[in-house]
């Protein structure tokens, strides 16, 4: 059976998407697209070819898909993700799962009730060098985990609906969640102290109407099993795409990612020395979101669990939820533990 996919926002993540279920993914298929908006939907139905296309993603889930990938902006995950399980279609939702717990305890239950897979799009866990990195920590490489380092700095600055953390929970959300979910699942423990810093530093558009905004913001984490946990995340750094990540233990270190692009530098006449840098997400993880995407079709076709679940989003949304508290009040924030 080829697993018919629909995709739900043709942005930029939901067109990575797209591509990777038209031509890398033999289970699946791209069958469906949905976008509310018209430039939006027709650029991507031109890019993609013959599929269908849907304004409205509730005609959508009612077309030939048998799952769907959610890639709108966050607010809207929730409704589309209870309204994709009620009408039988696995989902496979792009991270930050939604704004808050109780959302995300909606998603976990519509898909509990509808027997539908429910995965949730932390593709770096789906990455070479973090693979890697999880399976020495397992075979016991370092010995035992005492702190998990991880940061990610990008090239542009953020979206404005990213200013309005009431509506988006800022950048912690949208990027750092990605280095929340890392430490959470490099340290195999929950966070359960947490104290954060932040400011904006080189978004002066949002300062009069934002100033809660930050661009730039560093969480110190201490996680049940005692190891402690660091997330350090930057906005408009211009420099390039940076995600490295530091797993020290009892006996080594395990380092991830290198801001290089490549092996090669250039040295020059002149005295200097020069190699290129990461310059997008897009680059460095291409390989990533594919097998995020495979694995989500495997677990469909194979009855298997996801790699990355419900839970581990709402874990996520839960460290980004008490990380803004902590922004907000200067106050070391206190987290309950899943059970
Ligand atoms: N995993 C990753 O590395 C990664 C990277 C980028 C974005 N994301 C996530 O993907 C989501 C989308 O981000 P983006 O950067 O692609 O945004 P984007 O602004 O580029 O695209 C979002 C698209 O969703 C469409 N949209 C809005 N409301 C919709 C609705 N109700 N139904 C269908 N489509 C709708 C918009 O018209 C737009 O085309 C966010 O949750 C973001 O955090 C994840």
């Amino acid at each position: 059976m080829t697993i018919r996919i629909g995709v739900i926002g043709t942005g930029r993540a939901g067109l990575i998407h797209a591509r990777a279920f038209q031509g890398h993914i033999p289970a699946a298929r791209l069958t469906a697209i949905c976008d509310p908006g018209p430039e939006a939907l027709s650029a991507a139905r031109s890019r993609l070819g013959g599929v269908a296309g849907f304004a409205d993603y509730r005609e959508l889930l009612a077309a030939d898909v048998d799952a769907v990938v959610i890639a709108t902006p966050t607010k809207y995950h929730r409704q589309i993700a209870v309204d994709a399980a009620a009408a039988g279609k696995h989902v496979l939702c792009e991270k930050p799962m939604a704004i808050s717990e109780d959302e995300c305890r909606d998603m976990i239950e519509a898909a509990e009730r509808a027997a539908v897979k429910l995965q949730i799009g932390f593709m770096r866990r789906f990455d070479a060098g973090h693979v890697h990195a999880k399976r020495l920590v397992e075979d016991g490489a370092i010995g035992e985990v005492v702190a998990v380092k991880s940061l990610t700095h990008g090239p542009s600055v953020p979206h404005p609906w990213m200013y309005d953390l009431k509506a988006s929970n800022g950048p912690l959300a949208e990027v750092s969640s990605h280095d929340i979910d890392a430490i959470r699942w490099l340290s195999g423990s929950e966070v359960v102290d947490l104290q954060a810093f932040a400011g904006n530093y080189r978004c002066p558009d949002a300062r009069a109407e934002f100033p809660d905004f930050y661009d730039t913001v560093m969480v110190n984490a201490r996680f049940a099993n005692g190891a402690l946990g660091h997330v350090d995340g930057a906005h408009g750094v211009r420099y390039g795409y940076d995600n490295r990540v530091e797993i020290h233990g009892t006996h080594g270190r395990i380092d991830i990612g290198d801001v290089s692009a490549d092996r090669v530098v250039v040295h020059e006449e002149t005295g200097r020395s020069s190699r290129d840098i990461v310059a997008s997400w897009r680059d460095l993880y291409r390989e990533a979101y594919i097998a995020e995407d495979r694995a989500f079709a495997q677990a469909i076709a194979e009855g298997t669990p996801v790699r990355v679940s419900g839970e581990d989003g709402l874990a996520a949304v839960r460290i980004v939820c008490a990380g803004n508290a902590s922004i907000a009040s200067g106050a070391i924030q206190r987290l309950t533990p899943p059970q």
